[in-house]
């Protein structure tokens, strides 16, 4: 599939998306979101991909948030509209892929883009990154999942903090905060991620698409995830994966397994 505003390429098991508006510190347009949501979806249906990574384009910015210009003049009812689609199309479906994400936080990532990298199985940030949700500076609240997943990572009062003040953090904080796992200088970002996603790709594909269902559990409301973890868990042993991970160890030779 071809894209006006992202990049999708594949090489050795991972398909990296990049959001490539660098003049507009990558920020997230309606066009934009419908061909992230499409990307994603050609990713996770393609069976040679292991692991996604998505950044962005430039050395500045990941995201620096929805476009504004968008939005600006709309009212009541455009303005749930825009959370609600924005929500089902790009990060409540990024959250339930069951192929895992990563996120490359190469700058800016504030907004929209902090919530486009929480909805993302986990992030590693470049040293120069700043997060932060600046949204009650513009009269408005974080639409796209910010304030249900910021405090899942970071804690209720940091989150509080955080949206509030509309302040930035940088990446040692943002590490501290547990809201990325590892910090890095910025050429050695991408390949931080790959080595972390080679590392991913030598597991059952299958066992972590269900292990991301039932760690997602933990956090949705009215699911005991507990139940999903035994449903999950009972499904396993009718997978190839299964079979071949428990032979190849009582083998003692490493498991090659089907993805199936
Ligand atoms: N929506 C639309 N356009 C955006 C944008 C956003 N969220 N963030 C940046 N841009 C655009 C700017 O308008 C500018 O476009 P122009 O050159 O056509 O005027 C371009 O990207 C570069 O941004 P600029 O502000 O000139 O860069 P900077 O280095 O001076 O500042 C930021 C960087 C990130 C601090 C600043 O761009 C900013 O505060 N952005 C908005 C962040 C935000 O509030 N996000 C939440 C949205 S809900």
């Amino acid at each position: 599939m071809s894209y006006e505003n992202i990049i999708s390429n594949y090489s050795n098991g991972i398909t990296t998306i990049t959001i490539n508006r660098p003049n507009k510190l990558n920020a997230l347009n309606k066009d934009t979101i419908q061909e992230l949501h499409d990307a994603f979806d050609e990713a996770n249906k393609d069976s040679e991909t292991k692991v996604i990574i998505i950044t962005g384009s430039g050395e500045k910015a990941f995201v620096a948030g929805a476009d504004i210009s968008e939005f600006a003049d709309f009212g009541v009812n455009e303005g749930g509209k825009l959370a609600a689609q924005g929500q089902a199309l790009l990060f409540d479906f990024v959250e339930n892929l069951g192929t895992p994400v990563i996120a490359a936080v190469n700058g800016f990532a504030l907004g929209g883009g902090l919530e486009l990298a929480m909805s993302c199985h986990f992030r590693i940030a470049s040293a120069n990154a700043k997060m932060g949700l600046p949204e009650t500076s513009l009269g408005v609240i974080p639409g796209y999942g910010g304030t249900q997943r910021l405090p899942q990572l970071v804690g209720k009062g940091k989150a509080m903090e955080m949206v509030m003040t509309a302040g930035m953090i940088d990446a040692d904080t943002a590490k501290a905060y547990g809201l990325v796992n590892h910090v890095v200088e910025q050429e050695e970002l991408m390949p931080l991620c790959e080595k972390i996603a080679s590392k991913i790709m030598r597991n059952s594909s299958v066992a972590i698409g269900k292990a991301i269902k039932a760690i997602n559990a933990n956090y949705k409301d009215g699911k005991d995830g507990y139940k999903v973890e035994i449903k999950q868990f009972g499904k396993c042993f009718g997978t190839e994966d299964f079979v071949e991970g428990t032979t190849a160890f009582l083998e003692k030779r490493k498991a090659e397994f089907p993805g199936r």
